[in-house]
């Protein structure tokens, strides 16, 4: 667990309810369509299974808020692997989504900054579509640097490289 000014970051438990999660089409437009709230929430819990990181469930006065932390990518193909199989292509990438009534208080900001303190990897990225300008904005204020342009299965994204 890991506590910042404002926020609680935890590891996501078969019990989070994430039906909020799945019906805000603001956050969806930017991170893919998700239906089913129990299988977010497994996915999630997947990922810390295979890598030993994975996305916190970030909450605010002890409710669920948004997500911040890491999915591991295999960036011959850009899509979501794990180390033992993306091996030498393997990039770590801090990832950000705050429920839409509270975006616009530093909350994306605060919970990745605690997220990207508690990693120990030399080599953090974020994947950024070019056109998320509030995500590219988290990004700068975390003093990443935008790097290449790459495609993934869904979308372009900007290579995203945090400092270290
Ligand atoms: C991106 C996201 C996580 C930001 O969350 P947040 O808690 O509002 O982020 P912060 O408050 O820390 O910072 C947002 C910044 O964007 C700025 N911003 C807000 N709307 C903006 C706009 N339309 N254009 C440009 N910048 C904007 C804010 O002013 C703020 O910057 P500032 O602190 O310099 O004023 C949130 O909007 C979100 O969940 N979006 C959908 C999911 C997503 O895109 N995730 C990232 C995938 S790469």
């Amino acid at each position: 667990m890991l506590t910042t000014e404002r926020l609680v970051l935890r590891k996501p438990r078969p019990d989070d309810d994430l039906t909020a999660w799945v019906a805000d089409t603001e956050v969806q437009e930017w991170i893919g369509v998700d239906h089913d709230p129990a299988e977010v929430i497994e996915r999630w819990m997947r990922r810390w299974e295979l890598n030993g990181i994975g996305p916190f469930i970030v909450e605010l006065d002890g409710r669920f808020i948004g997500r911040a932390g890491f999915i591991v990518w295999d960036s011959r193909t850009w899509e979501p692997s794990s180390y033992d199989v993306a091996g030498e292509h393997s990039e770590t990438e801090l990832g950000w989504a705050i429920l839409s009534p509270h975006w616009g208080q530093g909350y994306a900001t605060e919970a990745a900054q605690a997220a990207r303190d508690w990693i120990e990897r030399d080599r953090i990225i974020s994947l950024i579509h070019p056109a998320n300008v509030r995500s590219q904005r988290v990004a700068e204020k975390l003093g990443a640097h935008i790097g290449r342009r790459v495609e993934t299965p869904n979308a372009p994204a900007d290579v995203w490289v945090h400092p270290r």
